[in-house]
């Protein structure tokens, strides 16, 4: 039987992934109610979500999930937030029974120059929503209970590790991340696994490969190789190119959560993934060939000549491939966009969107690039 749910809290609904799946939520379900719970680093943009800030089922709340005072008032329905998002009713029925959890620090670059924030966010940030959902669902107090609730944790496929050039990922892959950002989901991962098999918290994960479309910050591959070539900078490859990833396109990732949500088996984990793999070379190819079809009278032209080889990136996984035959199994989850399809349309959005583009890329991001790439 499908699983319902009234409120959603959002963490991380600031970000790439999180802010389209509140995009997906709102459009899908008219009756659901949102709670976007965001800290707003350097990855979080409130602008993701201009579409839907005036929507009567959204909210947005700022504040960290290592916050233990603020989460727990999220969750015993105490935060004020209520109050706006149901105006009419008593106490009873605004309490979070759904948890979708996305908030990270998600770069490995990053997690390469400063490990910290990841060990905090990833790991202590988890482990502190679990304890807060374990203390208001499973109470005897509560009105809710483990068939009325959810805590989806959303993480990703480097948790398995690298693979050589033959195999996939399965749900069954021994976990060997390599990176402090996969150690650190690793973990999330474990005490996830670990509240369902100790307290019986009603859990489900998703692991899914690599994300591509609009409103991903600039400094993961795909956009940044567009807004680079846009600008005829250099289009940095790390290495010689020749690493593997599977690529998904986001719209496809929100269904997947969606279905693991209403569906999902409580404990289980489920692969994600676009039966997609590219090398990373041969993707900033297709996307400088794209570049130079749509925009014929571009000085940059072609875009492939400003393709750069820089120094690899320590520890560089060589190939990440999901097996997703559990999801499609299970829960009929196929994704529904083909690479062809899904990369074009985000190269016209990242066309379409300059403004977008031109604010995420201002300070901060600015600095990490010059730390990063040095100039
Ligand atoms: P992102 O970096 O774009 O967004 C992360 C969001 O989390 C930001 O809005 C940020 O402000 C917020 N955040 C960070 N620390 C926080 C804290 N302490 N408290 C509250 N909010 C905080 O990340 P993304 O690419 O959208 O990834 C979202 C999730 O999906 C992550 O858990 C990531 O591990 C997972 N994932 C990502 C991919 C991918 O390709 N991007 C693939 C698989 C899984
Ligand atoms: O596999 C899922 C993961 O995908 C998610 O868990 C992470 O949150 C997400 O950031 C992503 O991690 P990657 O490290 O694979 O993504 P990124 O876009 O940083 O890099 C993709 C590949 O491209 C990787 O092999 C490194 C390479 N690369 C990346 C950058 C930024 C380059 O060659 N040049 C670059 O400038």
């Amino acid at each position: 039987m499908e699983r319902t749910f009234k409120t959603f809290l959002v963490t991380g609904g600031a970000g790439f992934i999180g802010s389209n799946f509140i995009r997906y939520m709102l459009s899908a379900y008219p009756e659901c109610k949102v709670i976007n719970f965001d800290a707003l680093t350097y990855a979080g943009n409130l602008e993701n979500l201009k579409e839907v800030e005036a929507d009567p089922n959204y909210r947005f709340v700022k504040g960290d999930i290592c916050d233990r005072v603020l989460v727990d008032s999220l969750l015993s329905g105490g935060h004020e937030v209520f109050k706006s998002l149901h105006p009419q009713s008593s106490a009873l029925s605004p309490v979070i029974d759904c948890i979708v959890h996305f908030a990270a620090e998600s770069h490995v670059d990053r997690s390469i120059t400063g490990p910290e924030a990841f060990l905090k966010t990833n790991v202590m940030g988890t482990f502190n929503l679990l304890e807060s959902a374990k203390k208001h669902w499973l109470s005897e107090s509560s009105s809710l209970s483990p068939q009325s609730s959810l805590f989806l944790h959303v993480s990703t496929d480097e948790v398995y590790g690298s693979l050589g050039d033959e195999g996939h990922f399965t749900e069954d892959t021994p976990f060997a991340p390599n990176s402090p950002y996969s150690a650190s989901k690793a973990g999330s991962d474990h005490l996830a696994r670990a509240y369902h098999h100790t307290y019986g918290l009603p859990v489900v994960t998703t692991n899914c490969s690599n994300n591509y479309g609009p409103y991903q910050f600039p400094e993961k591959l795909v956009p940044l190789v567009i807004l680079n070539a846009l600008e005829g900078k250099p289009l940095p490859v790390y290495g010689d190119g020749l690493n593997v990833r599977d690529w998904l396109y986001v719209d496809d990732h929100c269904s997947a959560i969606d279905m693991a949500i209403r569906q999902g088996r409580l404990g289980e984990t489920y692969n994600v993934g676009g039966w997609n793999e590219w090398k990373n070379i041969d993707i900033v190819r297709l996307i400088c060939q794209i570049l130079d079809e749509t925009i014929p009278d571009s000085p940059n032209r072609p875009h492939e000549s400003l393709i750069t080889f820089v120094k690899d990136r320590p520890g560089h996984d060589q190939r990440y491939a999901i097996d997703a035959s559990k999801i499609k199994e299970e829960l009929g989850w196929t994704p529904a966009h083909t690479f062809e399809t899904g990369i074009r349309e985000t190269i016209k959005w990242y066309l379409e969107n300059s403004d977008w583009c031109e604010t995420v890329r201002s300070g901060e991001y600015r600095d990490y690039y010059k730390h990063q790439y040095g100039s």
